[in-house]
């Protein structure tokens, strides 16, 4: 399979949520409702004061997020989908919907004590992964983690899941190291702690670990 060739611009993201509303079936799939479980379930504080949230899509994740946040501001690349998100939320008081491109864009400034990036840093080339470990390691907290999370089968992204993962992380070193990291048949997760000197909790695995259903 062929890949593009720089980073993936708003306008690809448009033309999907033109042709469909919840192109990844993200309200829908029982795939994402247990991925979005296990996700939530590597997070281990029960609250977050500041989080933040790339590529929210139509916040299915976000609502998901929200009851264990305090501010959360929720950034995606297309409006079309953001639309979707705020009224998802609407019952919800804290998420924030701002569209932003990272890492071109950013909530500069700010600084959280938890970044997610769940499904969207292989649409990124390398030189912009190198660009958003930056701005992620400027604006996480001496004590914040991020959470990683990518569907590792064949896409036609500029980068693989476990390419972009990896990429993040050897950017992200000298600010966070991961601490826990489990892998699916399709997916891995990737949490790093910030301040880290090195190696973390090698070898957690989660019950979700291990082959699972085809999406
Ligand atoms: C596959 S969806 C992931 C949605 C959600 N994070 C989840 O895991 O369910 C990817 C989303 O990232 C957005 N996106 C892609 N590149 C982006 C960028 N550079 N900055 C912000 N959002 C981006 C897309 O518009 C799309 O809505």
């Amino acid at each position: 399979m062929s890949r593009a060739d720089g980073s993936l611009p708003p306008g690809y993201f448009e033309a999907l949520y033109a042709r469909d509303p919840d192109p990844w079936r993200f309200a829908s799939s029982d795939y994402e409702r247990a991925k979005y479980a296990a996700t939530l379930e590597a997070l281990p504080r029960p609250r977050y004061e500041r989080v933040f949230e790339v590529g929210c899509s139509i916040g299915v994740l976000t609502e998901a997020l929200a009851p264990r946040s305090g501010v959360l501001l929720a950034v995606d690349a297309a409006e079309a989908p953001l639309a979707a998100a705020r009224q998802r939320c609407s019952r919800l008081v804290q998420p924030t919907f701002q569209r932003m491109q990272v890492p071109e864009e950013w909530p500069e400034g700010s600084t959280f004590d938890l970044i997610l990036l769940s499904e969207v840093v292989y649409y990124l080339d390398a030189a912009d992964i190198r660009r958003l470990a930056a701005r992620v390691g400027a604006s996480l907290a001496p004590d914040g983690e991020v959470l990683l999370v990518h569907w590792t089968g064949e896409t036609d992204y500029p980068l693989s899941g476990d390419e972009a993962t990896e990429r993040f992380m050897a950017a992200a070193a000298p600010f966070a190291r991961p601490a826990k990291q489990s892998r699916t048949a399709q997916y891995r997760l990737d949490w790093l702690r910030a301040g880290m000197a090195g190696g973390g909790e090698p070898g957690w695995h989660g019950r979700h670990a291990g082959p699972a259903a085809s999406p």
